[in-house]
């Protein structure tokens, strides 16, 4: 079996971040990126809820936070395009990434989450205080500037950044449900991730090469895919 394979286990990544984390005096930024429906926020929440056993020193900054709200899209004619990269404020998750990284420990640092059942941000959705891994998670972290916005500052900001690949079509399906348990029609949900989310997913790709450590969902574990292996697009099945 290649070496790279034996680090599979939830345990093992758990192991990777206290080795990078640990003695260090200051955050540790992880980002986990990949394309929508990935599974980015499933698998941080499991890793902070692992990281956390013991004590509370994990906490999850979502890139979600930073979508411009529907009015401000509306706005300026982009609301059907809610997702793409010139969607969210760019500046403002830059200035909040640079924030966790300056205030020290034990200082309050407060973040936005997104409720999907709302489809809109919540300011200081959670606070950073004791944490001192942050795991930012979201689509863009390993993008070029694009439509005006600042995507590449992002990586600078990160210590380490994982990308998280998943076969075409099984996004494809994970994001038609969604959208339809999101209130649209089997029909317009299948536009929607034609449209606008595997264009997305397909531009998020062009990005893996950049990440230091390329997962693999497999089950309830996550293999490590070693460099030069197949892409997304190609295992799509
Ligand atoms: N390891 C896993 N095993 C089985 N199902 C999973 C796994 N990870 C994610 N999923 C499922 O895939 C769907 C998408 O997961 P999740 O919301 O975590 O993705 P995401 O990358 O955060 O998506 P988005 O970019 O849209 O926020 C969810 O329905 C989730 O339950
Ligand atoms: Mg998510």
């Amino acid at each position: 079996m290649d070496r790279a394979y034996a680090e599979t286990s939830l345990s093992a990544l758990v192991r990777r971040v206290h080795e990078r984390a640990d003695g260090r005096g200051g955050r540790y930024l992880l980002g986990i990126v990949g394309p929508p429906g990935a599974g980015k926020s499933t698998l941080s929440v499991r890793l902070r809820n692992a990281l956390n056993v013991e004590s509370r020193i994990a906490e999850i900054a979502p890139m979600d936070g930073y979508h411009l709200t529907n009015d401000v899209l509306r706005a300026a004619g982009s609301l059907a395009r809610k997702g793409e990269p010139d969607t969210f404020d760019t500046a403002a998750f830059l200035a909040n990434l640079r924030r966790l990284r300056d205030t020290p420990i034990g200082e309050p640092v407060p973040w936005p989450t997104f409720d999907r059942a709302i489809d809109a941000p919540v300011p200081a959705g959670v606070v950073f205080d004791r944490q001192q891994i942050v795991l930012t998670e979201g689509n863009y972290l390993l993008l070029d500037d694009v439509g005006g916005r600042e995507w590449s500052a992002v990586r600078k900001l990160l210590d380490e950044c994982w990308y998280l690949d998943v076969p075409r079509k099984l996004i494809e399906d994970r994001l038609v449900r969604r959208h339809i348990r999101g209130g649209r029609t089997p029909s317009a949900a299948r536009v929607k991730v034609r449209d606008s989310d595997l264009l997305n997913a397909d531009l998020i790709g062009t990005t893996k090469a950049r990440a230091d450590l390329v997962l693999r969902q497999q089950g309830r574990r996550y293999e490590v895919v070693p460099r030069g292996s197949t892409s997304s697009r190609d295992t799509s099945g």
